[in-house]
């Protein structure tokens, strides 16, 4: 291929007004002469200074020969000769031979790497404007370029050919060539694959369908593909796309990263960095295949970030395509096998067999157990029996719109004697694995236990704390609007990344002041007031025995940053070092609902309804309609904050997730339990009857908070304290002997009683209908705010 003459001469003239001295380096290297890379100073540079090549530095004493950018923040390497054999400082250096051949050799003398080119016509070699270190003869006959061998950079008006293969490279920082490809396949269509050790596939596009759903098309052979200075894509194969700063004027370039995705890249020139101006949409970042390695998964976080499933460990701290190893060695004897199981999960590809549809998830779990490939199967949760056994657990990635579950092969007993978030369910909201057990070492606890099972409601005696449990309180649920569809590209979690950060502990401390002004106490950690550099006042959640590794805990927050509701308190980030774990949320100045309900301050049905209700979305929302179905599990008057209109804003919700792994252990009687935060008083009835917690535990809570605000009693008063107790237990009890026995007026609050109306009696019943031990007869959230929204003028 050669470039157009009036280019060579315009970059030959271009030469020559640098002699100017105007940029550090030099213009070209004559036939004969050498770079080193002790002379640090021994540059080539592109005529206007865009471009620098040299000996560019990949580790202590390793180095590449490269170009890159000269004015972006880190040196952005562009190209490389050597990628995968660095040479040392001394003694290595860039030759150009008399014969015409470019050769870089290492410290001993050997070559490492040449052109292999051959010419005894005055050749020289120049880094041209583009970002092209071309090998031209005196009739300026380009003879060599680099344009014609990228590593995992195309530049502008550099071609896309038949042969051209773009490799990433292998991690961050890691120069070495990668697994990720782009190029034009056999039928003609550019593509990206994944080419690892073991396997390779194709991840974009994904199926034939995709080919033609994109308007992409085999039918022109012509292979060739190039970008244009002002930003214009255009393929043979009918992939045509503009960078969205369209134009001549940035420096662009076209890359596949380390992490499997091509991304178009425009440089900020003031600042140095780079912006993403394209990148293929249908590709998600966790679907890019091989990237987390053997059992990895990756989940988005909101950044895609790989993780190990329980009981598996990573292999290569630096190297997540190493993927994971089991803690365990599998028995070949079925009967000593059992599965775990990872819901909204799938590993791509290894399918053994072909009956996919029609199965019974007893069948299929039998044809994984019975046969010894099989290292775990893919059941869809979608009615319709689709099996998939694999024979290998790769290209893992979990996501809230995966119908997927996968359960791996493990251990029988592993389940039992491993701090796991056990059984999961995913369709429906069941807070499955979260029974409530009470620690049986505890007699007054089994008394405790039959008094409940008596009278169903309450608490009462010297046992002081109920650890109730709770595991695994968030699902990921199949969400089944549209509008989640934005999220799952990668423009979404960037965007949604911008306002949800990483602080670091140091930041944190500073925003604090040390630390210094306490705003609350909770089960969860103690709250701090700070600000922050931008000015916005935050309330920041000093964690307390969150024992999650830094990525988990990542994930698990991000989850709760994702959430988005009026009602709903507002996560703007996290920090995540060592033992730290800090949550920074929006800082409400009116405090708490307890705050003003039980005090003397005056109160009006019309504000407290705007609670109720309010109160009602928030949850409403997290049972049905955000990202994933979320319990609350501690719905009370501390956990209502209100802004400045007195708008609720729930606050505490997700927490319990964060908390599984400390309370998923066993006691020594293996029953397996966590330990739930919800507050006495507040506590469905099936706490205490050992059931499954569902969503109708927050709606008793939610009732219970009703009352209060009714009655102007605060639920814990009813509780006993120090060997005293209330003779009704529970505000419940008293709410309903007293309107059986004295009618309404006794129970509500005197601050209400000139406001006694349609609108009081309708919260009033739907109090009543929240606080129904049968958790049947109890409305959902939704229901409970069409409830009180009714004849709503
Ligand atoms: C170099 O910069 C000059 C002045 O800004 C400009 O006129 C010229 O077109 C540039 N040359 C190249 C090859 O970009
Ligand atoms: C440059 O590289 C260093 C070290 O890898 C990194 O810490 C820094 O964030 C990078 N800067 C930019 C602007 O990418
Ligand atoms: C310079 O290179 C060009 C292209 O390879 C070739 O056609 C031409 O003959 C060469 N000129 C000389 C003087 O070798
Ligand atoms: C094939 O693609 C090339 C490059 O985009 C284009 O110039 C050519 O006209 C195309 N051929 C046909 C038959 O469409
Ligand atoms: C890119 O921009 C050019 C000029 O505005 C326009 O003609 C072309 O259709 C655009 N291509 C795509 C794929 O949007
Ligand atoms: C698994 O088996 C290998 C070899 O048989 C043994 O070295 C290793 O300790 C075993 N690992 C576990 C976790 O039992
Ligand atoms: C697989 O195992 C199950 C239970 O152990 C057994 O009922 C079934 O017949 C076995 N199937 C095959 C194909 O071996
Ligand atoms: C929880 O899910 C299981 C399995 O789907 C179901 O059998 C059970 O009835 C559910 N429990 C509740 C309380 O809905």
């Amino acid at each position: 291929m050669e470039l157009p003459k009036f280019l060579i001469l315009f970059l030959f003239a271009a030469t020559v007004a640098w002699s100017q001295q105007q940029f550090p380096g030099l213009p070209s290297l004559r036939q004969g002469s050498s770079l080193t890379i002790e002379k640090e100073t021994a540059l080539l540079v592109s005529p206007n200074g865009t471009f620098s090549s040299g000996f560019y530095k990949v580790g202590t004493d390793a180095y590449c020969y490269a170009i890159w950018f000269t004015n972006s923040a880190n040196k952005t390497v562009a190209w490389m000769a050597n990628r995968n054999e660095p040479v040392s400082a001394r003694g290595s250096k860039l030759s150009l031979h008399k014969d015409g051949n470019l050769v870089l050799t290492d410290g001993v003398g050997s070559t490492v790497w040449s052109t292999s080119t051959f010419s005894n016509a005055g050749v020289e070699a120049r880094l041209l404007e583009t970002g092209n270190l071309v090998l031209i003869n005196q009739s300026m006959g380009v003879i060599w370029q680099s344009f014609d061998f990228p590593t995992d950079t195309v530049l502008p008006s550099q071609r896309i050919v038949k042969k051209t293969m773009l490799v990433s490279m292998r991690s961050q920082g890691t120069y070495l060539s990668g697994y990720y490809n782009f190029k034009f396949d056999d039928t003609n269509i550019l593509y990206l694959i994944y080419n690892g050790p073991i396997i390779s596939s194709v991840y974009w596009p994904r199926t034939d369908t995709t080919v033609f759903y994109s308007k992409r098309t085999p039918y022109n052979s012509s292979r060739i593909a190039i970008l244009n200075e002002a930003g214009q894509f255009r393929s043979s194969d009918n992939l045509n796309f503009n960078a969205s700063d369209y134009g001549v004027g940035p420096k662009r370039r076209l890359t596949i990263d380390y992490d499997g995705i091509l991304r178009l890249y425009s440089l900020d020139e003031s600042t140095g960095l780079w912006e993403i101006s394209w990148l293929p949409s249908s590709v998600q970042a966790c679907q890019v295949d091989g990237l987390c390695g053997e059992y990895g998964i990756c989940i988005y976080n909101p950044h895609p970030t790989c993780t190990c499933p329980y009981g598996f460990t990573r292999n290569n701290p630096s190297d997540w395509s190493k993927g994971c190893s089991p803690s365990f060695n599998l028995s070949t004897d079925s009967s000593k096998l059992d599965f775990m199981e990872l819901p909204n999960t799938d590993y791509y590809g290894y399918d053994l067999g072909t009956y996919r549809f029609g199965i019974s998830f007893e069948a299929c779990r039998n044809s994984c157990l019975n046969a010894t490939r099989c290292r775990g199967f893919g059941y869809a949760l979608d009615g319709q029996g689709q099996c998939y056994p694999k024979s290998l657990l790769l290209n893992g990635y979990r996501s809230p719109t995966s119908r997927m579950i996968i359960h791996i092969k493990v251990p029988r007993g592993f389940l039992s004697s491993h701090a796991l978030p056990t059984k999961f369910e995913t369709h429906d909201l069941n807070c499955s694995g979260a029974q409530v057990v009470f620690n049986s070492n505890n007699p007054e606890a089994e008394r405790n236990r039959n008094w409940y099972m008596k009278y169903l409601i309450g608490f009462v005696g010297s046992f002081a704390v109920i650890e109730a449990l709770c595991v695994g309180l968030t699902w990921w649920f199949l969400f089944r609007k549209h509008g989640h569809e934005e999220l799952s590209n990668i423009a979404g979690y960037m965007a949604l990344a911008m306002d949800f950060k990483r602080f670091t502990y140091a930041e944190l401390t500073r925003v604090t002041g040390n630390f210094k002004q306490k705003i609350g106490k909770g089960g969860f950690g103690t709250v701090y007031k700070g600000l922050l550099d931008d000015g916005r006042v935050v309330a920041v959640k000093r964690l307390e025995g969150v024992l999650q590794g830094e990525a988990e805990f990542w994930a698990e927050v991000s989850v709760i940053g994702n959430v988005n509701h009026r009602n709903l308190v507002k996560l703007w980030g996290f920090c995540a070092e060592n033992d730290h774990k800090l949550m920074v949320f929006e800082y409400l100045k009116n405090g708490s609902l307890d705050k003003i309900l039980f005090s003397d301050v005056e109160f009006g049905l019309e504000k407290r309804y705007n609670i109720a209700l309010g109160t009602a979305k928030g949850l409403s929302y997290l049972h049905e309609e955000c990202l994933e179905w979320v319990l609350h599990c501690d719905v009370k008057p501390q956990n209502i904050l209100l802004a400045d209109d007195l708008e609720p804003r729930v606050a505490d919700f997700g927490m319990a997730k964060l908390f599984k792994d400390i309370h998923g252990i066993r006691n020594s009687h293996g029953i397996g339990f966590s330990q739930v935060r919800g507050t006495r008083g507040y506590l469905a009835p099936e706490w205490m009857m050992n059931l499954k917690i569902d969503a109708k535990a927050d709606v008793y809570s939610y009732g219970v908070v009703l009352l209060e605000l009714l009655s102007g009693r605060s639920a814990s008063s009813f509780l006993s304290t120090g060997g005293q107790y209330n003779e009704y237990n529970h505000l419940v009890h008293w709410v309903t002997e007293m309107i059986g026995e004295e009618g309404l007026e006794r129970v509500i609050d005197p601050r209400l009683h000139h406001e006694f109306n349609t609108k009081l009696k309708r919260l009033m019943k739907v109090a009543m209908s929240c606080v129904q031990e049968d958790r049947k007869a109890r409305p959902a959230m939704s229901k409970v705010v069409e409830l009180l929204l009714e004849n709503d003028e």
